[in-house]
């Protein structure tokens, strides 16, 4: 099952949740099961690391986020079985693309009985708190979509 995060710059949310998301399903044995990658609507850092609040976050926590920043492509849409977004921004804009692939994009909190269509908020022009608490979200989230996705995988 292959699953693509998707946020605005690709240097904070989604590569935490692309790093996390990965933790956990590692960690579950999971690897054969799972592919996962990030990406964002705009291409304003393409080519860049996370940025250094969200790395120092990660690795406070123990994971190493090593992704680099890329814009979405048209074939996004085809290759992944999921667009897990942040917000509604990204929500808007994502589906704007590929209007005929719309049942495959969500917010990645959708599954989430606790966090259940709550957004991710955009910790960039925050403080370190901002980025630990995008942290924490989606630690929980993708620990538990991790568990639920391969309860319910095609
Ligand atoms: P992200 O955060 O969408 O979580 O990666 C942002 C990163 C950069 C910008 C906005 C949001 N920016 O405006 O450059």
């Amino acid at each position: 099952m292959k699953v693509l995060f998707v946020c605005l710059g690709n240097i904070c949310r989604s590569p935490m949740a692309e790093g996390l998301f990965r933790h956990h399903f590692e960690r579950s044995n999971l690897a054969d099961v799972f592919v996962t990658d990030s990406c964002g609507t705009g291409n304003w850092h393409a080519g860049e690391l996370a940025d250094i609040r969200m790395r120092k976050t990660a690795a406070k926590n123990g994971i190493n986020l090593t992704h680099k920043a890329r814009q979405i492509q048209h074939e996004d849409f085809e290759e992944f079985d999921y667009l897990l977004v942040m917000d509604h921004e990204n929500y808007k804009n994502v589906v704007k693309i590929r209007p005929d692939y719309a049942d495959k994009v969500f917010l990645v909190s959708h599954f989430n009985p606790m966090y259940q269509n709550q957004i991710v908020p955009d910790p960039y022009f925050g403080e370190q708190a901002d980025f630990d608490q995008v942290y924490d979200m989606l630690n929980h989230i993708t620990s538990e979509l991790v568990i639920y996705f391969h309860q319910n995988r095609k």
